[in-house]
């Protein structure tokens, strides 16, 4: 039990949880300070205000508090602020023109690389180069990522990830100097936000949270009221669903055909190629 000095409002508390979950859940109560948690969203949209060193330099301070796997510490983060630069990235990309519009991108990587420095120069063979460093570089890199994004929230910046440096390798990691065991997970734009984007709704608990075993029998039905919740709320526009190339857009898309819809054309196939030019065995 919490005390009512910890928590917020009831009423508040399922306001909160209705607009993330569109449905109330009983029984909740949201502690004040987990306020902001709940209520975040992505920006996709910055003013021309400039991001002072200091701040952004507490910030990356922030992610590099992160906890990481034995310590290891295995990520980079590489800072731009040259607009040009920038929009070089937003111009590959080509349908994400927002971009351009951020005074900071973080190029968040993983970082084989310095283990295996710090191997040769102890003397010692580097022999873990296989997929759970590569899965330990990804960990270490989205909690690092994660921990700047609460960080940056909690002062007033938006931020937004963005996978499709992945789509791009073979002109971001040039641009960006990126030696053999370093790769790019993700771009972060980072500014100030011209306006707060309306909250995404998530499925419901009872969908991702599974108590002492894993049990999805309830998904057809859990799923399809999570589309119906959602698409009442927010219906995605024919024009916006995904693949529109592949299958016929049409109205009355929800979630998770949208979703099948991305995931039934491959993305990307060409990652495990790539990473194995960066020095990567993935064995
Ligand atoms: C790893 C990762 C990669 C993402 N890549 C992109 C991207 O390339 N472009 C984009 O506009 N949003 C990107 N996003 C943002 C998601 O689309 C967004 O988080 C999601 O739609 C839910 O919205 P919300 O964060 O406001 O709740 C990414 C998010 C994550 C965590």
């Amino acid at each position: 039990m919490s005390t009512h000095a910890e928590e917020t409002d009831m009423a508040d508390s399922q306001a909160l949880l209705n607009a993330r979950f569109g449905t109330d859940l009983p029984g909740t109560d949201v502690p004040d300070a987990i306020v902001p948690l709940l209520d975040r969203r992505v920006t996709r949209r910055y003013t021309g205000q400039d991001v002072p060193d200091s701040l952004l330099d507490a910030l990356l301070a922030a992610a590099q508090s992160a906890p990481a796997k034995s310590d290891l510490q295995q990520f980079s983060i590489v800072v731009m602020r040259d607009r040009t630069r920038i929009k070089r990235i937003a111009d590959w990309i080509g349908t994400m023109d927002w971009i351009a519009t951020a005074p900071v991108f973080l190029v968040w990587c993983g970082d084989m690389r310095r283990g295996q420095r710090l191997c040769a120069m102890h003397g010692m063979p580097h022999v873990n180069n296989n997929l759970d460093t590569l899965l330990n570089t990804a960990v270490d890199c989205s909690l690092a990522m994660g921990a700047f994004m609460a960080a940056a929230d909690a002062v007033g910046l938006g931020t937004c990830p963005v996978s499709y440096v992945r789509s791009h390798t073979e002109r971001v990691s040039p641009l960006l100097g990126l030696p053999s065991g370093v790769y790019p997970l993700a771009g972060l734009a980072v500014g100030w936000p011209v306006f707060r984007r309306p909250v995404s709704m998530r499925l419901p608990p009872s969908v991702v949270v599974h108590r002492e075993r894993y049990d999805d029998s309830g998904l057809e039905a859990d799923v399809a009221a999570y589309d119906r919740r959602r698409h009442a709320r927010d219906p995605v526009a024919a024009g916006s669903l995904k693949n529109n190339d592949v299958y016929p857009p049409r109205d009355g898309v929800g979630w998770s055909e949208n979703v099948a819809r991305q995931l039934s054309v491959p993305e990307r196939f060409g990652f495990s190629a790539y990473l194995k030019t960066k020095g990567f065995d993935l064995a």
